[in-house]
């Protein structure tokens, strides 16, 4: 290779660059032992403060390391074989940190952003991590053993005193008992041989989880027990045994845990089996690695054209007035692009698009709010489009995608999970499941009332059904926080001609919202209407809605615990659970 670039200068660049990776990581990890002592000392506004700083010491990093590059670059800044130098500089900087792939997308996130690159540019990023592709298996240094040499009680109570916590255990012996009774009841049968658990807790919200596996006999069990602070001892609130429990807690759909991890990969390998649906990158944004997890779901895309035929298609449910979405058959994921214009009667921007799905991405999102990722300049193959969807971004969305040539270049766009929209289901669903799915549709406008969310477009197709069957909204662009909305009650008509009306006779603020007006705005089938009523009647009233609006003024924390009462252990019912 021809030495273009000066050598002292690309080791001073990739040494900046490794700077800013360690400065990241070292305020990460710091955050994560404030969890640590926010949970012990039940400081749960310190835990909402802390999640909300972690989201900006990626792009902090970023920018700072920035900011000394530039003027040590100078005119190099955007030349390419420097770039290249500089990656093989900073590979070798990095090389050996447990965390190495974290540290290869810390580089790309900069040649991205001094690039704009669009596509991937394999002379400068890091393409495929080394570490990622080889998957070892966990090592004993992440995870710690529990072999069962006597009862069950007693190993459980050895994994109480492993694991300690300042305030200490309000009442560990009966904790054990009592695990060790749910395991009995639940394991049935199966003998168990010892328990696995990740070496670090994880901690989110107003509770901290042990995570791991059962062996038994036959076959290995996940394992998770969740830990709360009620009352300044810790409890162990509940035990979870089964893959569905689980994944439930380390939904797409919640905050992103804090884990104290040496090896991020093997924290992430584990995980994976347990929950061996989950792709790798929900798993690393589950344990706060998102950037990292982007970059996963970036690859398993490629990955996933490059495997199969399937073509880009519209997403199927109906249009959207505000995006444009469209999805690959085989893949759980959906794309949306925002619209050039929205139509009759959206009022809101780009910018207040965009604005509403980071207030969620840094908001509680409660089990119920899809997680979404942000990309920017992706490029795929044309051919790769089916003309029905390509007709549509054409038409609707001209100034985000563009098709040159044999490609597609799409400036912005949002990737989630994707779900089963609740319209769509509820015309398949037999009829016990569209009963309970009305059900659950409550008890989403519930949860994120707890959190200080009002999702404003509360139709029905704009919530999605999960494969377990939960309810998620992931219609963004009139989500507000609960505490900005203003609930009214109807004014009576007064006259004959108020009470026919077609548009309301008296004023209407922005930010009014009529509880009673849900009813028929809706449009549920008469049954099923009926047992929303039965379940979520208070749902059409102001006051549950004031309420709720109270609570939040007094600055109260309301955490919504992501499993059933019926695994809970202890009968008594304090007022973390709705
Ligand atoms: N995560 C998802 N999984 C499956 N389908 C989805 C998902 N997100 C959106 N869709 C589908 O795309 C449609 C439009 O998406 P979305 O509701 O986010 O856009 P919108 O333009 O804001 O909608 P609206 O017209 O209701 O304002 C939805 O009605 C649904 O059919
Ligand atoms: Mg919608």
């Amino acid at each position: 290779m021809t030495q273009s670039h000066d050598p002292a200068l690309v080791t001073r660049g990739a040494a900046i660059i490794a700077e800013s990776f360690r400065d990241y990581v070292k305020g990460f990890r710091e955050l994560t032992r404030h969890a640590r002592a926010h949970f012990e000392s039940a400081n749960w506004h310190g835990v909402q403060h802390d999640a909300a700083v972690r989201f900006d010491l990626y792009a902090d990093a970023v920018s700072t390391g920035l900011m000394r590059l530039v003027p040590l670059l100078g005119l190099r800044l955007d030349d390419r074989p420097t770039w290249t130098a500089l990656r093989a500089a900073y590979a070798e900087a990095t090389a050996g940190r447990g965390d190495v792939e974290l540290a290869e997308s810390f580089f790309n996130s900069f040649t991205r952003k001094i690039f704009h690159t669009i596509g991937v540019d394999p002379a400068v990023e890091f393409m495929s991590s080394s570490m990622t592709a080889e998957a070892p298996a966990a090592s004993e240094s992440e995870t710690r053993h529990f072999p069962r040499t006597g009862s069950l009680r007693r190993m459980v109570r050895e994994i109480l005193d492993a694991y300690r916590f300042s305030p200490g255990w309000e009442d560990d012996d009966g904790d054990a008992a009592r695990v060790a009774i749910a395991m009995e009841d639940r394991l049935v049968a199966r003998e168990v041989r010892g328990v696995e658990l990740a070496r670090p807790v994880f901690f989110r919200g107003k509770a901290a989880y042990l995570v791991g596996r059962v062996a038994t006999e036959s076959t290995d069990v996940p394992f998770v027990l969740a830990l709360t602070n009620p009352a300044g001892k810790i409890v162990v609130d509940a035990v979870l045994l089964n893959e569905d429990d689980v994944s439930i807690v380390f939904s797409f759909a919640r905050s992103y845990f804090f884990v104290e991890m040496e090896w991020p990969h093997q924290t992430v390998s584990f995980l994976k089996t347990i929950m061996p649906r989950k792709p790798i990158a929900e798993l690393y944004n589950a344990v706060g690695c998102n950037k990292h997890g982007k970059t996963e779901l970036y690859r398993s895309i490629l990955h996933h054209l490059e495997t199969t035929d399937d073509r880009f298609e519209i997403a199927p449910g109906q249009r959207g007035m505000v995006m444009s979405v469209f999805t690959l058959p085989g893949l759980d994921v959906v794309f949306k692009v925002i619209k050039d214009r929205f139509d009759y009667p959206k009022t809101v921007t780009h910018e207040e698009v965009r604005d509403k799905y980071r207030l969620v991405f840094r908001h509680d999102r409660a089990g119920r709010l899809v997680d979404a990722q942000e990309f920017e300049h992706l490029e795929f193959d044309g051919a790769r489009f089916s003309d029905e969807l390509r007709r549509e971004l054409e038409n609707v969305a001209a100034e985000t995608v563009k098709f040159q040539g044999d490609s597609v270049v799409i400036g912005h766009l949002y990737t989630e999970r994707r779900l089963r929209p609740l319209d769509v289901y509820l015309r398949e669903a037999p009829r016990a499941a569209a009963h309970e799915a009305i059900v659950e549709y409550g008890q989403v406008l519930r949860d994120l009332a707890a959190t200080n969310i009002f999702p404003g477009d509360m139709l029905l197709k704009n919530f999605g059904v999960t494969r377990h069957g939960r309810l998620i909204f992931y219609d963004y662009d009139e989500l507000c926080l609960l505490t900005d909305c203003n609930f009214r009650t109807l004014p009576q008509a007064r006259t004959d001609l108020e009470e026919v009306a077609a548009e309301p006779w008296f004023y209407v603020g922005e930010r009014d919202i009529f509880p009673e007006e849900f009813r028929s705005f809706l449009g549920l089938r008469k049954d099923l209407l009926q047992t929303f009523l039965a379940h979520h009647g208070e749902l059409l009233h102001v006051d549950f809605w004031h309420r709720m609006q109270d609570l939040h003024h007094r600055g109260e924390v309301v955490d919504i615990f992501p499993y059933r009462f019926s695994r809970r252990l202890r009968g008594h019912d304090e007022e973390l659970r709705r």
